[in-house]
């Protein structure tokens, strides 16, 4: 893509109503218990730490890097995780944070390889979700927002490792010359 424009698709206010649902949602379900959320690197660290913030239950944080995309807005379907080795969630509520739930494949493998190390229990939180685009069955517990089939950078998104420095969500449009 030579060309392109960023256009708003999600404000930062928005953004800041979600994260707060949610957290609202995991206050009631952990309300008497710890969670453990790990963070999936690099596209959800902006998400949460905003996340974390509004958490009162006690929590504790990993991260984990996930990649299946090299520097085009294409899929490969190859899933590499990282730092998974010295990960230690026996016993705990784990929740996933990603920013967002694309095919589907890459939070698939995530949690099928951390079911392995005994977590008491496992939900997955997601700031987007483009269903249309799921090619495997995963559930959701926690989403931001339902978005179309579209290319989006900001709040921690990249395009190519640019623009996650943006505070709302845009979509990426090409410029036809
Ligand atoms: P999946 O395995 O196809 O679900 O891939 C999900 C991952 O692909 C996300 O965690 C993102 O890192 C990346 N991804 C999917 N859609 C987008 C997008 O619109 N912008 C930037 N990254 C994306
Ligand atoms: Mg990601």
């Amino acid at each position: 893509m030579k060309d392109y424009k960023i256009k708003k698709l999600i404000s930062e206010k928005e953004i800041e109503r979600a994260v707060e649902k949610i957290a609202e949602k995991v206050n009631e379900d952990y309300f008497d218990q710890s969670v453990l959320l790990i963070c999936i690197l690099k596209g959800a660290f902006v998400f949460t730490a905003a996340l974390t913030q509004k958490i009162k239950s006690e929590v504790k944080i990993e991260f984990v890097r996930v990649s299946s995309y090299g520097n085009s807005t294409m899929s490969s379907g190859n899933v590499k995780i990282s730092d998974l080795k010295e990960l230690n969630i026996e016993g705990e509520n784990v929740i996933i944070v990603e920013d967002i739930i694309d095919t589907g494949i890459s939070i698939k493998a995530m949690k099928e390889e951390l079911i392995k190390k005994n977590p008491k229990s496992i939900k997955v939180c997601a700031l987007l979700n483009k269903e249309e685009r799921r090619k495997v069955k995963i559930e959701l517990d926690y989403v931001g927002f339902d978005i179309l089939n579209e290319f989006v950078v900001g709040y921690g998104i990249d395009f190519a490792e640019k623009h996650r420095n943006l505070p709302y969500i845009g979509i990426i449009e090409e410029i036809k010359n």
